[in-house]
């Protein structure tokens, strides 16, 4: 539920949906490891005269770009923004020098920034200089439209999705390990988008010694960041000649370093039962990793989800039947029905011929 503004001058409704224009601003922005921001600088006749978002790390932010574009004729204005403005110094100048020196008279603000170097000080520094401020306009869409920054400045541990693809009969790969391509050119377009919001991809020893993939984001047109391929590894050497090795990978291993790998950064993350996913988390979370997607096979899969690192599962349904022993989506234990771990499908997308299903496990798997 959003807040009610209380000033007439600027009516709920209207603060609504400029907060729902400013969200919608972020669209195709991909600037992690800084927050997804939208704002829009409205004049006193309630008229929009300029608006941006926060495009990629190291661009100007919303509000100071919108400010920007407004210039002089920002003052007296109201800007509605997503989230709270910065008040410290990063790559570029505090958001809130540029609206007070702006002489904008309020301030919309979408929810706080749950980053300690901000939360509440933004606002505090707004109102000290004279400026109305209201918070929690659309809070809710706010936050669901950047899921991955504000559970990693709040719980400190990256947003982890968990992607695999699936014939109709829920088989990962062919009994001989192949899985290329189980699913048509929408959604493995699709799964290259979830790639590009991802700060790292997590693959597992399997799938690298079986499939040799490039996790790279592979889309027309696509000039933004790769994500840091992790691979856990196991008791099998990884093949130095595997193309992930070309692409900065970042390997935890458990208690047995891969000692060939010379010149590669490894990290022992657990010990003889293999890599310790929850302590690689927070890791991850340390290195400021807000998106996590795992890309492994069903061995993975079923640590990640047992180990309640999980928070999105997203499943490729490709139209096609395996019919047979070929590996399954989740290497787990399923000795009874009762086992059976109920879900919530939150949204069912058909991709061409296939179709994606994204939910959560409810409760521990
Ligand atoms: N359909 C899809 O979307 C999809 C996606 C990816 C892969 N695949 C298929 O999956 C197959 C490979 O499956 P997989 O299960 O062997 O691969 P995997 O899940 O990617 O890798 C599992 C391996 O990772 C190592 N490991 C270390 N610590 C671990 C931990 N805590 N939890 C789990 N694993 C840990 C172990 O290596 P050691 O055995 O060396 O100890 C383990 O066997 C291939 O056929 C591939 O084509 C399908």
């Amino acid at each position: 539920m959003s807040r009610r503004v209380e000033d007439n001058s600027f009516p709920t409704h209207r603060a609504e949906s400029l907060m729902r224009r400013a969200i919608g601003l972020t669209e195709g922005t991909l600037p992690h490891p800084n927050p997804r921001v939208g704002a829009i600088v409205v004049n006193p006749d309630g008229e929009i005269i300029s608006e941006r978002a926060h495009l990629r790390p190291g661009m100007p932010h919303a509000e100071a770009a919108a400010l920007a574009d407004a210039g002089s004729a920002a003052e007296g204005c109201t800007v509605v923004c997503t989230l709270e403005p910065c008040s410290h110094h990063g790559r570029t100048p505090p958001c809130v020098d540029a609206i007070i020196a702006a002489g904008v008279a309020r301030v919309i603000v979408g929810t706080l920034d749950p980053d300690p170097r901000v939360s509440g000080s933004g606002l505090e520094a707004l109102r000290a200089a004279g400026i109305d401020v209201i918070v929690g306009v659309e809070e809710a869409a706010v936050r669901a439209n950047d899921p991955a920054y504000f559970h990693h400045r709040t719980t400190g541990r990256p947003f982890v999705t968990w992607k695999i693809a699936l014939t109709l009969d829920g088989q990962s790969a062919a009994a001989d390990g192949t899985a290329r391509w189980i699913t048509g050119p929408e959604a493995r377009e699709d799964g290259h988008r979830l790639r590009a919001e991802s700060d790292a991809i997590l693959v597992g020893a399997g799938t690298v010694i079986s499939d040799d993939p490039r996790l790279d984001v592979r889309l027309d047109g696509y000039d933004g960041p790769h994500p840091r391929p992790i691979i856990v590894a196991g008791t099998r050497p990884i093949p130095e000649t595997a193309v992930l090795m070309s692409r900065d990978p970042l390997i935890l291993t458990g208690d047995q370093p891969q000692g060939h790998l010379t010149g590669i950064e490894q990290v022992s993350m657990g010990g003889a039962e293999g890599v310790d996913l929850e302590a690689a988390m927070e890791y991850l979370g340390d290195l400021g990793y807000a998106s996590v997607l795992i890309e492994g096979g069903p061995t993975l899969g079923a640590a990640a989800l047992s180990g309640g690192i999980v928070d999105r599962v997203v499943l490729y349904y490709g139209a096609k039947f395996g019919g047979g022993t070929g590996l399954p989506a989740i290497n787990g234990a399923f000795r009874t029905i009762s086992e059976a771990r109920p879900a919530s499908i939150e949204a069912i997308t058909p991709m061409g011929r296939d179709f994606k299903v994204e939910a959560s496990i409810e409760g521990a798997f």
